[in-house]
């Protein structure tokens, strides 16, 4: 039995990593609403920005590197939403259905605490059952479903959102 992945904050050198696991999932799934792929340089300025905000990147690293990654930032941009946040997590293919996304997502919810947060959403595609038992597993309820406000590999996308309370 492979033993748990440590999860920490994100430095330089993970950002390789993360770059490879995202970019699988953009190429490959829905989970991600977006066809083009991210540069290192990127993501190092998407990092650097969250970090600057108080707000963290999460690794998860095995044997073979990073094997997945979480984090979160602002749910919308005005005021009154300072409480909220939406995170997103991401898993290496290889690395999935063993408890790291889990272990991923479960080290947010302190950090949000710490930062005075009340609410945490997951915005996860309709079809994607997976990661919204997933989410529903980590006390996270669905609270709406927005139809075919997305679009991807030639065809409308619904979101679902899920909230769980920090
Ligand atoms: C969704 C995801 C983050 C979950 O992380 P994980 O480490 O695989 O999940 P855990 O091992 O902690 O939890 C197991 C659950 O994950 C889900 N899961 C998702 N993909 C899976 C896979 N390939 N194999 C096994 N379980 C998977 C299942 O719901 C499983 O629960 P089940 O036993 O009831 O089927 C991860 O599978 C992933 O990155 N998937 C692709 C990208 C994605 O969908 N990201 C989330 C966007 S909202």
């Amino acid at each position: 039995m492979a033993e748990s992945p440590a999860i920490a904050d994100a430095t330089e050198p993970d950002l390789a990593g993360l770059v490879e696991i995202y970019n699988e999932v953009i190429a490959t799934s829905t989970a991600v609403y977006s066809s083009d792929p991210v540069s290192l340089g990127d993501r190092r300025d998407w990092w650097q920005a969250r970090t600057a905000q108080g707000y963290p990147v999460l690794v998860a690293r095995d044997a073979r590197g990073v094997c997945g990654f979480s984090t979160f930032g602002d749910f919308r941009a005005w005021p009154g939403y300072r409480f909220t946040v939406e995170h997103t997590v991401h898993v290496r293919a290889d690395g999935r259905g063993r408890g790291v996304g889990t272990l991923l997502v479960q080290a947010l919810f302190p950090r949000a605490a710490r930062l005075g947060k009340h609410v945490m959403i997951a915005g996860v595609d309709a079809a994607n059952d997976a990661s919204i038992r997933f989410h529903e597993r980590l006390g996270f309820e669905q609270r709406g479903r927005l139809r075919e406000v997305g679009f991807k590999f030639n065809r409308w996308l619904d979101l679902v959102f899920l909230q769980r309370r920090i």
